[in-house]
């Protein structure tokens, strides 16, 4: 007998963008819905398009460039919701609706303040409108696994029966436990009309107690057949099950699953890739799949019995993810074309004008340094392509350090047009430089964190810098990389202050 599919639904950009600090402007989510394309997911979530004009017009790119999957938006149970979630995705090859309300008691009685049979029949009133304007709807009851089953079962009822063709049932807190879970989905599905046939039982899991992953495992063994996901797990508080973590349980033990995703697996890597540059959210080491331990064997014995027989420790080839071992790429005398085909194998597609300029910064790069490793690659087409400096451009940065002169940083920038230049005594280089940006700026926001990290080994590394400011209650990070530390720190900076004005134009007037 075939294996059933599971519907894969990436919220990367949707729920993975309610991580602390990621925020995605409309061309870094378009080019991470691309990626989601090609690593064939079945549905995108691209936003809450309600929530600010920067959502509504993410969703609306997303949904208007994107042909091979569908595109959702999410609306809360009411008809401004979707009519505004409607107009961002009506142009879409195959847009989904979205809607949820909360069916918890906790959750009914403070924050929405309505009584269980308001929340049903609002439920209801918006499933029946949006059925008018598609017949792609899903719909979710928020904090589900502390609902009562009795009230979840009759609002799917209701709901299906107004035209709900995908039913969503979230661990909205991370408070479920597998076996929980199972008995859950098992019984929601017996119970419903027709013990559910016609409608895709679908489950979306918190990883707040570590268990999203092994929770939305018990849920497809219990019947569901569609897992909201993110890419590296990302996502509100401790994020969402990740679609790592699904996809390559199903592909590597298909002895457990009778079931399968349509999931190109060697896509994820470059995902993860992207996505990390796209939020600047580092992936753990220790990550499962796309950590960058994930396939690295340290033991001596686990290298011995590797070298003579790769079962012996590997449950899966680091090329079934899409990573490739040969990370040593190129050096100076290597040409476009080399480098064209090197970006390609990579997962980047580029425009030619884009890779003309990331042509240029490999040249200049390659003069400094001798090799050049994928990941040199990854920062540098992140560095120049992926964070489009849309409000504030660094022109130049000097520096005058050492051991005798007081620290000083001279800098040009530009803000929308406008060139400003000045300079700054500081502690230290790094110290001068933010200094400087803050004055040209004219930004109050506050530096949380600092870290650098080299990219690759060698005096001659890229170092990469992160930094989160916060400013007005909106937290930011930023990245940058270059062969100098302070030049990678003014890159970060900039980068995060252009992430903090997105969001202070953006500012959302409603959360999920
Ligand atoms: O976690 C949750 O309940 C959600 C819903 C909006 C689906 O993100
Ligand atoms: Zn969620």
């Amino acid at each position: 007998m075939g294996k059933e599919k599971v519907i894969v639904f990436d919220t990367t950009l949707r729920d993975g963008e309610q991580s602390p600090g990621a925020s995605m402007n409309v061309e870094e989510k378009l080019m991470v819905a691309r990626q989601l394309e090609k690593l064939g997911v079945d549905v995108i979530e691209a936003g809450f398009p309600i929530a600010s004009e920067g959502d509504f017009a993410g969703v609306k790119l997303v949904a208007d460039e994107i042909r091979g999957c569908q595109v959702a938006g999410l609306a809360r149970a009411n008809r401004t919701d979707i009519d505004r979630a409607w107009e961002a995705l009506r142009a879409g090859a195959d847009p989904r609706i979205h809607t949820f309300i909360a069916t918890s008691p906790i959750h009914m009685k403070y924050k929405l303040q309505m009584e269980p049979d308001a929340v049903l029949e609002q439920a209801v009133e918006a499933v029946k409108y949006a059925a008018g304007l598609t017949s792609n709807i899903e719909f979710s009851a928020e904090d589900a696994t502390r609902s009562e089953i009795d009230f979840l079962v009759r609002i799917f009822t209701a709901v299906i029966e107004a035209g709900a063709r995908t039913i969503n049932i979230p661990d909205t807190v991370g408070y479920t436990v597998p076996k929980e879970y199972y008995s859950m989905i098992e019984e929601i599905r017996r119970r419903l009309p027709h013990g559910g046939d016609g409608v895709i039982i679908s489950v979306h899991c918190h990883n707040d107690l570590g268990l999203a992953t092994a929770n939305s495992i018990a849920a497809i063994e219990a019947g569901a057949r569609q897992v909201e996901c993110t890419i590296n797990g990302i996502g509100e508080r401790a994020g969402n099950a990740s679609l790592e973590e699904l996809v390559m349980a199903m592909r590597t033990r298909p002895d457990s699953f009778n079931c399968t995703t349509g999931i190109v697996t060697t896509q994820i890597y470059p995902a993860s890739r992207l996505v990390s540059q796209v939020t600047g959210i580092r992936v753990q080491p220790n990550k499962a799949i796309v950590g960058a331990n994930a396939f690295a064997h340290e033991s001596g014995i686990h290298q011995d019995g590797v070298l003579k027989n790769k079962l012996t420790y590997e449950i899966m080839t680091p090329e079934s993810v899409g990573l490739t071992q040969n990370s040593l790429v190129m050096g100076k005398h290597s040409g476009r074309h080399a480098f064209q085909e090197k970006i390609g194998d990579l997962g980047y597609e580029l425009k030619p004008d884009q890779v003309e300029k990331a042509f240029v910064v490999f040249k200049a790069l390659a003069d400094k340094k001798k090799e050049i490793f994928d990941e040199d690659i990854d920062a540098l087409i992140a560095d120049e392509i992926i964070r489009i400096p849309h409000y504030y451009k660094l022109n130049f940065v000097s520096i005058n350090s050492g051991t005798v002169a007081m620290p000083s940083a001279t800098l040009e920038i530009e803000n929308e047009g406008e060139i400003k230049h000045g300079a700054e005594f500081g502690d230290g280089a790094v110290d001068a430089v933010f200094k400087t940006i803050k004055k040209l700026t004219g930004t109050g926001s506050r530096l949380l964190t600092y870290e650098v990290k080299s990219i690759t080994g060698g005096a001659d590394a890229l170092g990469e810098v992160t930094v989160r400011i916060r400013e007005e209650g909106i937290t930011v990070m930023g990245q940058g990389a270059h062969t100098c530390v302070v030049v990678a720190s003014a890159r970060a900076y900039m980068n995060a202050l252009n992430k903090l004005e997105y969001k202070k134009r953006n500012r959302p007037r409603v959360t999920v």
